[in-house]
């Protein structure tokens, strides 16, 4: 008998520019990139869906020539539908969307894929996992947030655990099966102190904002953080 597969073996850090300057966003992109980040991730808030209002395609388009890691654009807007082929043109590799602003998740999860990027479903924590019971074969990333969306600087919440341990034995059984790999992400309040127990739950994938852009200076600050998440959420390697 070996330990349960809880773990995942690798750790990608996606540092949500919503905690950036935004008069500075080129540069602080490419400070992320040079830091070490694994991915830019973008939060697109509609004032509909969630009480905030952000960036849309423009930005998307503006930031890509200032890296070459992905960009992981997380849609907390409704409806879903029409903003896909403008973020697939503006150059996102990644998007997930909430499914309850969807009136057709699997058409949504298609229609990413058609227009050559990755697609993921984002949960709540009050939203229920069933969502992912017939659309686990068209699923490249589950992203569980672990606070309520619209605001970056909020406090993890802890019943995000137990549901990332859950989802990360569906994605284990799935791929016992001959399916996939499905990227599990977790978004809000990730910390230092709270990375190892999120890691050690099964995420592989983590955004951090305000842990990062909160960080003092661009020259050597993101590169500290990072490399502080990393050893935190690993701490014996
Ligand atoms: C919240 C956003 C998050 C947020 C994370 O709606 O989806 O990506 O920016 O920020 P922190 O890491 O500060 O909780
Ligand atoms: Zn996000």
């Amino acid at each position: 008998m070996t330990d349960s597969p809880a773990q995942a073996p690798v750790l990608r850090l996606a540092p949500s520019i919503l905690s950036a300057d935004f008069a500075r966003l080129g540069e602080e992109v490419r400070a992320i990139q040079t830091a070490g980040a694994d991915l830019v991730h973008f939060d697109v808030m509609d004032n509909h869906y969630v009480p905030n209002l952000t960036i849309g395609p423009l930005v998307c388009e503006a930031i890509r020539p200032h890296v070459t890691i992905p960009i992981d654009v997380h849609l907390m807007v409704e409806p879903v539908d029409a903003l896909i082929p403008l973020f697939a043109k503006a150059g996102a590799n990644i998007i997930t969307f909430h499914p309850e602003a969807s009136r057709h998740v699997d058409r949504t999860l298609q229609l990413i894929k058609e227009h050559g990027c990755k697609a993921g479903l984002v949960l709540n924590p009050a939203t229920t996992t069933d969502w992912l019971d017939h659309v686990m074969d068209k699923l490249d990333m589950i992203l569980l947030m672990s606070v309520n969306p619209g605001f970056g600087g909020q406090k993890f919440i802890p019943s995000t655990l137990g549901k990332l341990r859950a989802v990360r034995q569906r994605i284990a059984a799935h791929q016992a099966a001959g399916g996939q790999p499905i990227w599990l992400q977790v978004d809000g309040g990730v910390k230092v102190d709270n990375i190892h127990e999120i890691v050690r739950a099964g995420a592989d994938t983590c955004v951090a904002g305000s842990a990062v852009f909160g960080a003092p200076d661009a020259d050597g600050g993101y590169r500290t953080v990072i490399s502080a998440l990393r050893r935190a959420a690993h701490p014996t390697e």
